[in-house]
């Protein structure tokens, strides 16, 4: 089956709008999302669907009307925020993706990504394949993990769920990349202080790891767009599976400063806090599957390469005379 016609729901988010710059020259994509695209992200309007997933009668209108080979379901909320109630994360996350799910039923639409998430899984410190435990800590993971399911129970469609740990970096051309209000995650936030001179506050150096910090597992936005048009070939054949996406080697917090200093040549000022209740030590995965699977690697995901896109995605920002807004809860 040719796969031509795509939907990207949540596409006004960080990878939403990164997939459709990288997909658009070659597919015809529509975009979902409760909210407009960012003004630096220039899209075409024209193919834009303003819609929250849980208004089942808008959805129905719009598949009805694009009938798309595949949805690419990336819409969620997704920062990991205890403060945020868990039926938050559900009534949005789980309702919103068994409602597409239905109209998906509805439309006879059966080729779903999903874009599922490390915080499925229960805490380890090897590196996690796709048959570890599942035992989500956070409300957010509870709600994926959910998700996941309400997708894999539905006996009309095929599915590729793709298990994303860290992302970061930014596409080039054009230039995109990661922009949360605030921003929460350890890479944009520490890249971003440093070129303005701010201190940069890391959760622990206490951890029982080789330097004490916490050790994470980045991927590059663009290995992450590879794996999703990689997925789309893997679905043409009718089959279903689950994948977990990452660099595949971890990286501590420590490490992602040092790389920092090297590329910006200058020193970087740490304050070292307490360590935060719920981070895990270590959170790497093996990324066997993927490779076996959809002859996927991770090419762009080396700390280095990431960090010096993160700076040049940030210069942008800067220039544009955009400001960055960061939680002190960085993760
Ligand atoms: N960024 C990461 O490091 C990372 C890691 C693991 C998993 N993921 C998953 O990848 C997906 C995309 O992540 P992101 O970083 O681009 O997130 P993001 O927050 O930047 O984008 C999510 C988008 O979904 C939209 N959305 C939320 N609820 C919606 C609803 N009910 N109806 C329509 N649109 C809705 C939001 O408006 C937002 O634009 C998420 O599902 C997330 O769980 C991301």
């Amino acid at each position: 089956m040719i796969i031509k016609k795509l939907l990207i729901t949540g596409s006004s988010g960080y990878i939403g709008s990164c997939l459709n710059t990288y997909l658009k020259k070659r597919y015809k994509v529509y975009l979902l999302d409760l909210v407009k695209p960012k003004e630096f992200n220039k899209i075409n309007l024209k193919n834009f669907f303003k819609c929250d997933l849980k208004n089942s009668k808008k959805l129905d209108k719009i598949l009805q009307k694009i009938k798309p080979d595949l949805v690419i379901h990336l819409a969620a909320k997704s920062t990991v925020n205890e403060k945020i109630k868990k039926k938050n994360y559900i009534s949005n996350n789980l309702v919103a993706t068994r409602n597409l799910v239905n109209s998906m039923n509805r439309h006879n639409i059966n080729k779903i990504i999903f874009s599922s998430t490390a915080a499925v899984y229960d805490k380890n410190k090897k590196r996690i394949n796709e048959n570890f435990k599942l035992r989500p800590i956070s409300n957010y993971g509870k709600s994926k993990l959910q998700a996941e399911e309400t997708i894999m129970k539905n006996n009309r469609l095929n599915y590729v769920i793709l298990r994303f740990f860290n992302v970061s970096g930014c596409l080039k051309k054009p230039m995109i990349g990661e922009f949360h209000n605030p921003e929460t995650h350890l890479i944009p936030i520490s890249v971003f202080k440093s070129i303005k001179e701010n201190d940069i506050n890391i959760f622990g150096d206490d951890y029982k790891t080789k330097d004490g910090t916490c050790v994470r597992d980045y991927v590059h936005i663009k290995d992450i767009c590879i794996a999703i048009e990689k997925s789309k070939n893997y679905l043409k054949k009718n089959r279903s599976t689950i994948l977990n996406i990452g660099g595949g080697h971890g990286v501590s917090n420590k490490s992602v400063i040092k790389n920092l200093e090297k590329i910006l040549n200058k020193n970087v000022r740490v304050n070292y806090l307490k360590k935060r209740k719920g981070d895990q030590a270590v959170l790497v995965c093996n990324i066997t599957k993927a490779k076996n699977l959809i002859n996927w690697r991770p090419k762009n995901s080396r700390i280095f390469n990431i960090l010096k896109d993160e700076i040049m995605w940030s210069q942008f920002l800067i220039k544009q005379k955009i400001n960055r807004k960061y939680s002190s809860v960085q993760k």
